[in-house]
């Protein structure tokens, strides 16, 4: 398991990344696997800018696309007083690929909160629903 202070560097390491020339709002995300290893993202805008993708989005696919599939948490942080949750459409895909991970929401001073995924998507929709259907 990763220390809360080696998930957080990651992330703040991968906001320096960022690539967001339209809000200037850099994010960064650190995803733990079970391995205890760390997948880092951060935020990619577009001039089109509806084709931004989130930093959360970035490390989990990121995560996925090297064949890493089971995650215990993931770290956000950004330059903000206030934690920064993960938008809705990151909560459906943190959901789908990680189930109720810990989310572990910080600053550049420190982690600030933790929540689960429950807690943040209740009532989620996912494939158990699509099971039921006709
Ligand atoms: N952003 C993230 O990377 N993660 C979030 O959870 C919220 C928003 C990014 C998207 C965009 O590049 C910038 O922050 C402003 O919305």
């Amino acid at each position: 398991m990763i220390d809360d202070a080696t998930l957080w560097t990651s992330a703040i390491a991968a906001r320096l990344l960022a690539h967001a020339p339209f809000s200037h709002f850099l994010v960064g995300a650190a995803l733990e696997t079970v391995d205890g290893e760390i997948i880092s993202g951060c935020n990619v805008e577009n001039a089109s800018y509806g084709l931004t993708i989130c930093a959360e989005r970035v490390a989990v696919f990121k995560a996925i696309s090297e064949g890493k599939t089971k995650f215990r948490r993931i770290c956000i942080v950004a330059d903000t007083k206030t934690p920064i949750p993960p938008c809705g459409a990151c909560r459906q895909i943190l959901w789908e690929f990680g189930g109720n991970l810990e989310v572990v929401l910080g600053n550049l001073t420190g982690i600030t909160a933790k929540h689960t995924m429950a807690q943040l998507l209740p009532l989620a929709f996912d494939r158990g629903i699509l099971n039921e259907g006709g």
